[in-house]
């Protein structure tokens, strides 16, 4: 391969997702395939900024593809967005020799990584790990599909409860800007209503739901919420529903990081293990600034401006279907 990179550093950064690891994984030992030289920068942007970086080789990443986390660790650096804090960023790199980066993030990461490269000519391409799903250029992102089935399971869990009391259980799932979650997880365990922080949910609607649904004899009920949801969180919502209407006895549960943790699903390991070789491959190819994805089964590449730029929302159609399911 006619190119000059021979020392490749890989770091995850933000909020963890399930499937990092695999994604750590394959980019190891694709370096390692290709002779490269590979580095691990802990706890993101903040451990380059303190030089926290450890040589890599194939056996460190052994036993991890079935592991949530990172073995990198991860970390939201205040610092890298400082001029000083990439000065010693760049030079933690020049120690090392590394000659181009490969970021495992969301949004911010990628901010993170545009900026960096721009200032220092520095190549970085990024893989999307957030349990979002709310980047722009990949279908799906390493971590979501194992959020959204840890919390289908706790859904599942809550109905049975919720259907030997009577219930209504409003159910609170991450997501301060996204729904993603909420929508597939609603629209997978049947929930009545769905509150997502792109829709501008109505608490008049759903009491009129609710009330219709009484009169169905419909004896409990389910209501996912987004935590960024305008109207608020579960609690919030709760509230307002019962200054307006008591027919149902209702309970709240947050399920909160326990959606970020766990052994990733086979769909995210899998995502993970491609973007992971590809990264490697288009770094080889001559490729940065570019965050890599995949959609319709094919990897894509999107510069960081856009994957950062463009918004990615969940589809209007699906958001009406999973409303016409409940009726
Ligand atoms: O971005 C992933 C995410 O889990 C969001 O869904 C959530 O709002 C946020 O991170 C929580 O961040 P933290 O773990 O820092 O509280």
């Amino acid at each position: 391969m006619a190119n000059k990179i021979k020392r490749v550093a890989v770091f995850t950064s933000g909020g963890d997702a399930p499937g990092m690891n695999a994604a750590i994984r394959a980019v190891v030992r694709t370096a390692s395939y290709h002779d490269l030289h590979i580095y691990g920068i802990r706890r993101g942007y903040q451990g380059l900024i303190e030089n926290d970086i450890i040589k890599l080789q194939r056996s460190s990443v052994g036993h991890i593809i079935q592991r949530g986390g990172t073995m990198l660790k991860t970390a939201r650096s205040e610092a890298f967005r400082t001029k000083e804090g990439r000065k010693q960023a760049h030079e933690a790199l020049m120690a090392h020799d590394i000659d181009a980066c490969i970021a495992i993030g969301g949004n911010g990461t990628f901010t993170g990584a545009k900026i960096f490269q721009e200032e220092y000519d520095f190549p970085f391409v990024g893989l999307p790990g957030t349990i979002d799903n709310d980047i722009y250029g990949t279908d799906y992102t390493i971590g979501f599909d194992t959020a959204v089935n840890t919390a289908v399971e706790c859904l599942d869990k809550i109905r049975d409860t919720a259907d030997s009391h009577n219930r209504l259980f409003f159910v609170e799932v991450m997501g301060r800007h996204s729904g993603y979650i909420a929508l597939y997880t609603g629209i997978c365990t049947g929930a009545g209503s769905i509150f997502l922080p792109e829709e501008d949910n109505d608490i008049d609607h759903l009491v009129a739901q609710l009330k219709k649904s009484t009169k169905r004899k419909k004896l409990f009920n389910l209501v996912v919420v987004a935590e960024g949801n305008q109207n608020g969180g579960a609690h919030e919502i709760a509230r307002k529903v019962n200054e307006q209407f008591d027919g149902y006895e209702t309970k709240v549960s947050v399920i909160g990081h326990l959606q970020r943790g766990g052994s990733p699903t086979a769909a995210d390991r899998l995502l993970a293990s491609r973007l992971g070789y590809e990264s490697v491959n288009a770094l080889l190819a001559g490729k940065k600034g570019v965050a890599l994805g995949i959609t319709n089964d094919k990897v894509v590449f999107t510069p960081f401006e856009d994957a950062i730029g463009k918004s990615k929302e969940p589809s209007k159609d699906m958001i009406r279907m999973a409303e016409i399911l409940a009726l």
